[in-house]
């Protein structure tokens, strides 16, 4: 072992302790039927287990029906969904791991294909209902279309306002109940909370909308009442769009001031990811208010700038996320303190067991102690002529 890495050192949160700084990034699968995870959300979720990420998120689980982005996603809005979940949560456990739930909803960004279909990506409609699922009716802070050519959301009302808040209550729970260790709620990327917070999406003219205390009301209560309904012990992540990189939206220095509050509602972690709210994005490489017009900005680590910025000024933990793809890397965001935790999604399909290798290539692991015993003996580098056509 060499000096300290500061990214396998383990992270207490709570009553929750993550053995190293490496997060499953939430990875939607679109392989779901009537929301209940199949044998491939075990495959793909018990290999980044066996890879040993520190802390394994699932992909956004919808928190009521209409409330998924496509017909094929995880849900968590009946008990059979979260059953569904408990042989991977066990499995995880199992592997020394934490296993977190994203709980999530994605309003006007809902009844949608999934990518990997014909006309991926865009919204369902009736003609095409048999082969990719049909359209339902949509729900937003307003009567605001992502974009044209999309479903036209219904704006919720104090009822459906008061619905939305106990489906995230009661879908923490459920999740709680069948072994999830931590919960992550989606805030970002254009869907049901980042659209009440962002003035883009938010044109309402009642206590949930207008200034930012109004925008912000409807995604703090819902952190606020989840706090509420779980124990103390577990960790609460919140993840947010940053910022939305577009002309009159949602800007780093709203999202300095809603991690303090998130903070104050119980939030422990604030996952600093960027835009989605529509249109194309224009990221900006640094904090310093400057724009970048082209997708060049998103170079490796394009959003650490996010994490260090509000984890200074905060006071919450943050956790970096995108084009996080090199162990040394990883470690330096953690080591420079621009964060607490890496999040990793694309790389880790590539290669699920980067966390392993990462610990052999920063020294960490040089005698395969974290693999898992079935492979650990037999992966040895050293050795591995001698274990050969055994
Ligand atoms: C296939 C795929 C599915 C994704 N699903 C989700 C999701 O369910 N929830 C979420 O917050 N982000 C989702 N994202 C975004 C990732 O979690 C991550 O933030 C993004 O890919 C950037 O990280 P990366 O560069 O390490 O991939 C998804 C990304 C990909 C590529």
């Amino acid at each position: 072992m060499t000096d300290t890495v500061h990214l396998f050192e383990p992270l207490r949160i709570r009553d929750t302790t993550l053995p190293n700084r490496i997060v499953v990034s939430p990875l939607c699968q679109y392989s779901a039927i009537d929301g209940l995870a199949q044998p491939w959300h075990f495959a793909h979720l018990s290999t980044f287990a066996r890879g040993k990420a520190g802390l394994v998120f699932t992909e956004a689980a919808a928190v009521e029906a209409r409330g998924r982005i496509t017909p094929d996603c995880l849900g968590i809005w009946n008990d059979d969904q979260a059953e569904a979940l408990r042989p991977i949560v066990d499995f995880i456990d199992e592997m020394g791991c934490v296993a977190g739930m994203q709980l999530a909803h994605a309003g006007r960004k809902a009844s949608t294909r999934a990518p990997f279909v014909a006309k991926g990506g865009s919204p369902l409609s009736p003609e095409d209902a048999a082969e990719a699922g049909a359209p339902w009716q949509t729900v937003a802070p307003s009567a605001l279309p992502v974009a044209d050519g999309w479903h036209l959301p219904e704006a919720l009302d104090a009822d459906g306002l008061a619905e939305v808040r106990q489906a995230f209550v009661d879908a923490a729970r459920r999740a709680l109940e069948v072994g999830f260790r931590a919960l992550e709620l989606h805030m970002a990327h254009g869907y049901l909370l980042h659209s009440f917070l962002s003035p883009l999406g938010n044109q309402r003219d009642d206590d949930y909308g207008g200034d930012l205390e109004g925008r912000m009301r409807f995604p703090l209560e819902v952190a606020a009442a989840v706090r509420a309904a779980i124990p103390d012990a577990v960790p609460l992540f919140a993840r947010i769009s940053a910022i939305d990189g577009r002309e009159g939206g949602w800007e780093l220095d709203d999202s300095v001031i809603l991690a303090r509050r998130l903070g104050e509602a119980g939030v422990d972690v604030i996952d600093c990811s960027s835009g989605g709210i529509g249109g194309a994005p224009r990221f900006r490489s640094d904090d310093s208010g400057k724009p970048l017009t082209t997708d060049s900005a998103r170079e490796p680590g394009f959003q650490v700038p996010f994490a260090r910025r509000i984890r200074a000024e905060s006071e919450v933990r943050t956790m970096a996320v995108g084009v996080i793809v090199d162990p040394r890397q990883a470690e330096e965001i953690i080591a420079s303190g621009s964060a607490d935790l890496v999040a990793i999604g694309r790389e880790l399909m590539y290669n699920p067991f980067w966390p392993l290798h990462a610990a052999e290539s920063l020294g960490v692991d040089p005698d395969y102690e974290m693999w898992p015993k079935q492979y650990a003996w037999a992966v040895d580098r050293r050795a591995q002529i001698k274990t050969m056509n055994r």
